[in-house]
């Protein structure tokens, strides 16, 4: 059995001050919850939302990490860092910084290599746009982002890390893929990762949905067999719209 797993993705929102009341708003209202928890919060937030988590049921997780364990990378922020704050989770190659930073299949390889050195585990995004969708070739594009950002890693490594499918065009945009599209395009992440590292680890692998998931659609979509978990954006901002999801 897969625990499901709901993580806030807050991107580039939140001051600390901001982040303080909105920790303390969410803590209460998900003390009960029945899946993971995590919330990810801009770099900066990081050790203070850490010293509020405390006795709640919250994980941390970051945004993003760098490769390399320290040097000169001016910007960048490295796994034994993130782990030295009490971080559990890091997103590694979101749409976003595929499409704004210059992430590759290969950087997000490196990312999640040094995440796992570290003890910290992925959650690794895959996804196709709108244009690859209409031209049909989907499972293709998640197939060869999910090989790619998994090799040369070991089957013990794999089978604990998170994958998100975010479909490019549902992000952001209140476009919700259907459940059945959600759950297919998941099913072939999964055969993917049977395909290179067997069915013991495909059966472990917990694969989120992500795009415009919301309080509305939570239940429906945690519903579908292959759909272990979301990665919320927009809704992850306001305590109570977080705090349904996590309910689904
Ligand atoms: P959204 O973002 O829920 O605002 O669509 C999801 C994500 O990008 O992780």
């Amino acid at each position: 059995m897969r625990k499901p797993i709901i993580a806030g993705n807050w991107k580039m929102n939140m001051t600390p001050t901001e982040a303080r009341k909105l920790v303390d708003a969410l803590a209460p209202l998900v003390a009960d919850a029945a899946c993971e928890v995590v919330i990810c919060p801009p770099y900066v937030d990081l050790a203070f939302v850490a010293d509020l988590l405390p006795g709640t049921n919250i994980a941390l997780g970051a945004q993003n990490v760098h490769w390399a364990e320290k040097g000169a990378f001016t910007g960048e922020i490295s796994a034994p860092m993130l782990k030295e704050l009490g971080v559990k989770y890091v997103i590694v190659g979101h749409s976003e910084r595929r499409q704004y930073f210059g992430e590759t299949d290969e950087t997000v390889n490196l990312r999640t290599k040094a995440a796992i050195n570290a003890g910290i585990t992925p959650i690794i995004c895959v996804g196709e746009s709108l244009e690859q969708r209409e031209n049909g070739v989907t499972d293709a594009v998640v197939t060869v982002q999910t090989v790619a950002a998994l090799k040369d890693m070991p089957e013990a490594a794999v089978k604990g890390l998170v994958i998100a499918y975010e479909p490019i065009w549902a992000i952001g945009t209140g476009k919700t893929a259907t459940k059945e599209e959600a759950n297919e395009t998941i099913k072939v992440i999964r055969d993917a990762i049977r395909g290179v590292f067997g069915e013991a680890v495909a059966a472990e692998v917990r694969i989120q949905y992500g795009g415009s998931m919301n309080p509305k659609n939570a239940s429906e979509l945690m519903a579908m067999p292959e759909i272990d978990g979301g990665l919320i954006g927009g809704a992850s901002l306001k305590p109570e719209d977080f705090a349904r999801v996590v309910k689904y």
